[in-house]
């Protein structure tokens, strides 16, 4: 190749070359050590003085100009948009990877606490009847039972439904008692964690939606001690061993007798605070013996079967123990909080 046609096959290379290692190897060709115009260079001393000063100064100035070229592509190449330079040095980029929403954590720790005392896991659905929402669970019609719970009814496509037909959004998970009871013949142990709703203005500490979790047991023989035993293993175990749990008497239709269960406030370790509004204590369930009524039912025979229920409140369980002040939090999206856990 002489000059010419060097410079000519040069200066297309490089204006098409792609990327900085295509231009290396331009680089290399023409001006690396055995490069054609680097071989014409080195051939100079052979031709005679006259050729030697024609050629000479040309050979030098392609070399320049090739050079000039090729940092110019390069920058070029290096500073294109979809070729950023790459800053080895630049830390690395996090992936963001998900995790449980802190609801479904402290529920998958209860599922384990109960299953370590040999419960399983039911189910029910969200949009329930009248029978099983209430009725089954011993709240005829018309009585002021009723009113604990502030319902979301439905409107039915059936014009005039069969009385305990009608449909409602459940307003706590203890029809899954129902539901399991008509299926499954004692001995039970069963937890039904899930969603339930109330039609009620909301604040801190009440929601439109919310979590509960349902337990029964029912056996032959279960009596208030297993209740107790079973009930205070688990919160021990939820909260810490050194956790305080007062049992009262409460009234719930579907038990008797009832109660409701407080564990000494873990803020403040029962001295008052607002979290449990000054008193020390905060309710976490309401809870009982399984009323007789509910049993018939389902179509045991009272006689024969004993068994306890109780209900606790999912979010508040994971507000005292992660300490959330607002239950709204919960499904409020807001990321500066769900990435805190
Ligand atoms: N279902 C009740 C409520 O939402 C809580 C409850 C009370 C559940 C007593 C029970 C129970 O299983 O035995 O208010």
């Amino acid at each position: 190749m002489d000059l010419k046609e060097i410079e000519k096959s040069a200066i297309i290379e490089i204006n098409n070359a792609h990327d900085i290692i295509e231009l290396e190897s331009i680089r290399v060709k023409y001006l690396g050590r055995h490069g054609d115009l680097t071989e014409i260079l080195k051939s100079l001393k052979d031709f005679d003085l006259k050729e030697r000063k024609k050629i000479g100064p040309k050979a030098n100035d392609l070399r320049q100009e090739l050079e000039k070229l090729l940092q110019n592509r390069k920058n070029d190449l290096v500073h294109r948009a979809d070729f950023p330079a790459i800053d080895i040095t630049a830390p690395g980029k996090k992936k963001e990877i998900g995790h449980l929403h802190p609801i479904s954590k402290v529920q998958e720790q209860i599922e384990e606490i109960f299953s370590s005392m040999g419960f399983s896991v039911a189910e029910g659905p969200e949009i329930e009847t009248e029978f099983y929402n209430f009725d089954a669970l011993n709240i005829p019609a018309n009585h002021p039972a009723r009113d604990m719970w502030d319902t979301l009814w439905l409107k039915s496509q059936d014009s005039t439904p069969t009385p305990n037909k009608k449909l409602l959004l459940r307003t706590h998970t203890s029809p899954v008692q129902i539901h399991y009871m008509e299926t499954h013949q004692p001995p039970i142990r069963i937890i039904a964690p899930g969603r339930a709703f109330r039609y009620e203005a909301s604040d801190a500490s009440h929601e439109v939606q919310f979590y509960q979790l349902e337990g029964l047991m029912v056996d032959k023989n279960i009596s208030f001690a297993n209740f107790k035993s079973v009930t205070s293993a688990f919160l021990k175990r939820i909260f810490n061993k050194n956790v305080k749990i007062r049992f009262r008497l409460d009234y719930f239709p579907f038990v008797e007798p009832g109660a409701e269960i407080a564990v000494s406030c873990p803020r403040c370790s029962g001295r008052g605070c607002s979290l449990c509004k000054q008193s020390g204590w905060l309710e976490i369930a309401g809870a009982g013996m399984v009323h007789p009524e509910v049993f018939k039912a389902v179509g045991y025979n009272p006689r024969d079967v004993r068994g306890f229920a109780f209900g606790f409140g999912l979010d508040r369980i994971a507000m005292v123990k992660y300490n959330i002040p607002d239950i709204r939090l919960f499904n409020s999206g807001d990321l500066r909080f769900i990435k805190q856990f």
